[in-house]
């Protein structure tokens, strides 16, 4: 009865961080039976392209995947690979959670969700020029759309994901006062959605502008965070900011039928076979796919193990001023795993 899952380790340090991965979950007993499969640069090598259909088969499977930094070719005409999986599979939802790891940054105890809507909103791609007079580029033009089915979705999911994590307050992010049809229907939904939830999950709402500045100034007022494609793309990575960068960040990509989890960073080519990359975000990001799969013990377990590695072992990589390898690392979980 183990949990079917696709893994695919990606490129640069991918295939390094996804086996210090795979030797934690391992300790922990985490009921997964990977199917591998390929990516990126060793996709376009296996059979030319960078998301090959047997990947996309056994996602489409599994309905969860584990997956590493994929390297987008530059030139050739590859789409991005992370878009595609998204339209694939409808992946609506972008969950980026912001959690202090080591103290001594420029704040502490910072714990945020952030939820951003990933189909919808100014990202659909609508995109083109319109010729005036010699200049064929004289204008540039975009056309945004959110819809209400959409906008309910997002705001539920934020919902659904304050409950199930325990969380008080719910913030719709938008920018409705000038964006009146735009955000105004994301503000509309999210608003009958939060009356669903009186009485159990606080909401409250924020200008995007504004918020962008109450999150520097003073981010533990906020809970979860829910807002449209351009501003959630925007403010995420302002929060993996307040907590040290996108070195430790975790990210997933959810839809009703598939969920793929991934670090936030890319395959850092600089570094890539040298073993001294941080599996720390990939660790994280295998901790919400544990979560996600109800499995919040062995989550919870994951994320104490990595607090008391990085805080009390002080058994660090490279990038936190350590000096492990990512062998050592990983073996300090799996220590610290085992011995509860
Ligand atoms: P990057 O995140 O790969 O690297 C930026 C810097 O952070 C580098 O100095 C790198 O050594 C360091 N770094 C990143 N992850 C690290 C880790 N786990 N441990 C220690 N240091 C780490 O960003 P870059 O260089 O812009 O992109 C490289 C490739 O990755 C590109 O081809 C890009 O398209 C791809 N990429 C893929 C993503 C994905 O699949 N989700 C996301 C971002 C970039
Ligand atoms: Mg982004």
């Amino acid at each position: 009865n183990k949990i079917p899952a696709t893994l695919i380790p990606g490129d640069g340090i991918g295939p390094e961080i996804m086996d210090a991965v795979r030797l934690v979950l391992d300790a922990l007993g985490a009921p997964f039976a990977w199917d591998v499969q390929q990516g990126g640069m060793a996709g376009i090598a296996a059979g030319g392209d960078p998301l090959p259909q047997a990947t996309l088969d056994s996602i489409r499977r599994n309905g969860l995947a584990l997956k590493g930094p994929l390297t987008t070719p530059v030139g050739g005409g590859y789409r991005s690979v992370n878009v595609r999986l998204r339209e694939e599979f409808q992946l609506f939802a972008n969950l980026r959670p912001a959690h202090t790891l080591v103290p001594g940054g420029r704040f502490e105890n910072i714990d945020l969700v952030l939820v951003r809507e990933n189909l919808e909103g100014l990202y659909v791609a609508f995109e083109h020029y319109i010729p005036f007079g010699d200049d064929p580029k004289a204008v540039g033009f975009s056309t945004g759309v959110n819809t209400r089915a959409g906008s309910e979705r997002i705001v539920r999911y934020a919902f659904e994901h304050a409950v199930k994590l325990g969380r008080r307050k719910v913030t719709l992010v938008h920018k409705a006062n000038v964006l009146k049809a735009l955000t105004g229907v994301f503000l509309e939904a999210g608003r009958t959605v939060a009356v669903e939830y009186q009485g159990r999950i606080e909401c409250d709402e924020r200008i995007v502008d504004a918020c962008a500045m109450q999150l520097v100034l003073n981010p533990w007022q906020f809970d979860v965070i829910v807002t449209t494609n351009l501003f959630g793309d925007i403010l995420s990575d302002l929060i993996a900011g307040l907590v040290g960068g996108l070195g430790a960040a975790p990210g997933a990509n959810i839809g009703e039928n598939a969920a793929i989890f991934e670090a936030v960073h890319g395959s850092a080519p600089d570094i890539a076979g040298k073993g001294i990359a941080n599996p720390t975000a990939l660790l994280l990001a295998a901790g919400l796919m544990l979560d996600h799969a109800g499995l919040t013990d062995h989550a919870r377990g994951l994320r104490k193990a990595i607090d008391a590695v990085l805080n009390q072992d002080k058994v660090r990589t490279g990038d936190l001023g350590g000096t492990a390898s990512t062998t050592d690392y990983a073996r300090a979980i799996v220590q610290r795993v085992t011995s509860g």
